[in-house]
């Protein structure tokens, strides 16, 4: 399991971050960064890696304010196989990257998403909450951080990472999925040339994996569940999902070896949320799971510490 590519980036890890807070020269941390990306992208496969998946969730989210650029670009420094994003939309029908159906856990002010237009939503500071919320890790570059589009995800990111991205809310919002299929089409994520996994479509609704799957085909989906979900799947469950999905996404707290071998059985990859711990990692590691959402998107350094 432990190749050489994973101790590079274990060697590189501490070093980015050290530089990210304190406040880096940008030009030379992306010369030493797009080595290490390099390496990740030239991997033959990426569902099929024999590496545990680091799914960056919410970018590098424990050290940056989530869903800013900001935390995305952490989370490539730090070698993340795939940035995770969620998407809402705003009342003029663009699709962003935040977590909630409203502003007020992230930004200054209050209120659905759905009820800001996009100007509007550019005028909000996304990134001093966590300033205040994470003080170990607060940053004055952080203050007045914007709320990123997915368009300007793609401009800033293009084909150098790989996408996890989910549809958050879909029954509250009007072609949701048409608008992501059409803006990945555009930056032509959907290409042949692409390599399979290289987005990855999950949600919690299957109607809206469904929806997806029938509109394309060949994308990559990710059923994900909830505890209660993950706790009563059964082989027929598994089953079922495998009719459109690739992979399940189960709340870690509620699966077990068994529940992994059947996913597995049933020819899906099993990618539990949302795993900070090292040594909870190792155990699902061993439990045969083939990825992990964590916001410590450097949690190899800290699985290192563990093992040696
Ligand atoms: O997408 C996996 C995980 O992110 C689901 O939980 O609530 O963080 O989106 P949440
Ligand atoms: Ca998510």
């Amino acid at each position: 399991m432990w190749i050489s590519l994973r101790r590079i980036l274990l060697a590189f890890s501490f070093i980015f971050i050290t530089l990210f807070i304190t406040g880096c020269n940008t030009s030379h941390t992306t010369n030493v960064v797009n080595t290490v990306s390099d390496l990740h992208i030239n991997q033959t496969s990426l569902l099929e890696s024999e590496d545990l998946l680091i799914i960056a969730h919410r970018g590098a989210s424990a050290y940056a304010p989530e869903h800013t650029l900001v935390s995305y670009k952490l989370a490539k420094e730090l070698g993340a196989d795939y940035i995770e994003i969620d998407l809402q939309m705003t009342k003029d029908g663009h699709l962003v990257a935040m977590h909630d159906d409203t502003v007020d856990r992230t930004t200054n002010s209050e209120g659905k998403v759905s009820n800001f237009t996009l100007a509007e939503l550019k005028k909000l500071d996304a990134g001093s909450w966590f300033n205040e919320e994470l003080p170990e890790y607060a940053n004055p570059d952080f203050e007045n951080l914007k709320v990123p589009t997915l368009r300007e995800i793609f401009e800033e990111f293009g084909h150098d990472v790989n996408y996890y991205i989910e549809t958050k809310n879909p029954d509250q919002y009007t072609n949701m999925e048409s608008a992501l299929l059409s803006l990945l089409d555009e930056f032509g994520l959907l290409d042949e040339t692409v390599e399979p996994g290289k987005v990855l479509i999950q949600s919690f609704s299957e109607k809206s994996l469904r929806t997806i799957h029938e509109m394309e085909p060949s994308l990559s989906l990710v059923q994900l569940q909830t505890q209660k979900e993950a706790k009563k799947a059964t082989k027929k469950t598994f089953k079922k999902i495998s009719e459109y999905a690739v992979a399940v996404g189960p709340n870690y707290k509620a699966i077990d070896e068994d529940y992994v071998k059947k996913a597995t059985d049933a020819g899906l990859h099993v990618h539990p949320f949302t795993v900070d711990d090292p040594q909870e990692i190792e155990q699902l590691e061993n439990w045969g799971v083939a990825g992990v959402f964590t916001n410590y998107t450097d949690i190899y350094e800290k699985l290192a510490k563990v093992r040696f």
